[in-house]
């Protein structure tokens, strides 16, 4: 899975728009029922607009109705390792298993290694953390 979740990735990132940065990046997801679903970056002319490939990878996913992901790999061609950004970070966090870690997936020379997403952002602040949930709690099934 690990290597098919990076192959997805790489994928990817051969459909990414960055056109400004010349820095295509490829992301897939894995979602709790089992499904990969990848994203790429999409740049903007007004450049803070544009979203990484992580964030589109995320959205589309949940978009389809997905709500937990267990897994998350990410490529970008013109480097040997990647890893998210802080928004991209926090926005994983968001749809991470409530009891179980989430497996973040880099490249590398020897090919993909797995890191403890709770490695990358410790402390998190995230939904659970909410007390107030207003119409009551989101149904994480
Ligand atoms: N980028 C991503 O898509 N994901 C990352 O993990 C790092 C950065 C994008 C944003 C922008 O399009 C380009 O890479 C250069 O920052």
């Amino acid at each position: 899975m690990v290597e098919q979740l990076m192959e997805a990735a790489m994928r990817a990132a051969n459909r990414a728009y960055a056109p400004y940065s010349n820095f295509p990046v490829g992301a897939a997801v894995l979602t709790a029922d089992g499904a990969i679903v990848t994203g790429c970056n999409v740049e903007n002319a007004s450049y803070p607009v544009t979203n990484c490939g992580e964030r589109v990878a995320i959205c589309t996913a949940v978009a389809g109705g997905a709500r937990t992901i267990t897994a998350v790999a990410v490529y970008a061609p013109r480097v040997e390792t990647v890893t998210p950004c802080g928004a991209c970070r926090q926005i994983i966090n968001e749809f991470k298993p409530a009891d179980d870690e989430l497996w973040m997936i880099f490249s590398s020379a020897s090919g993909p290694f797995v890191v403890p997403f709770s490695e990358i952002l410790p402390r998190a602040f995230g939904p659970r953390d909410l007390q107030d949930w207003g119409d009551g709690p989101p149904d994480w099934s």
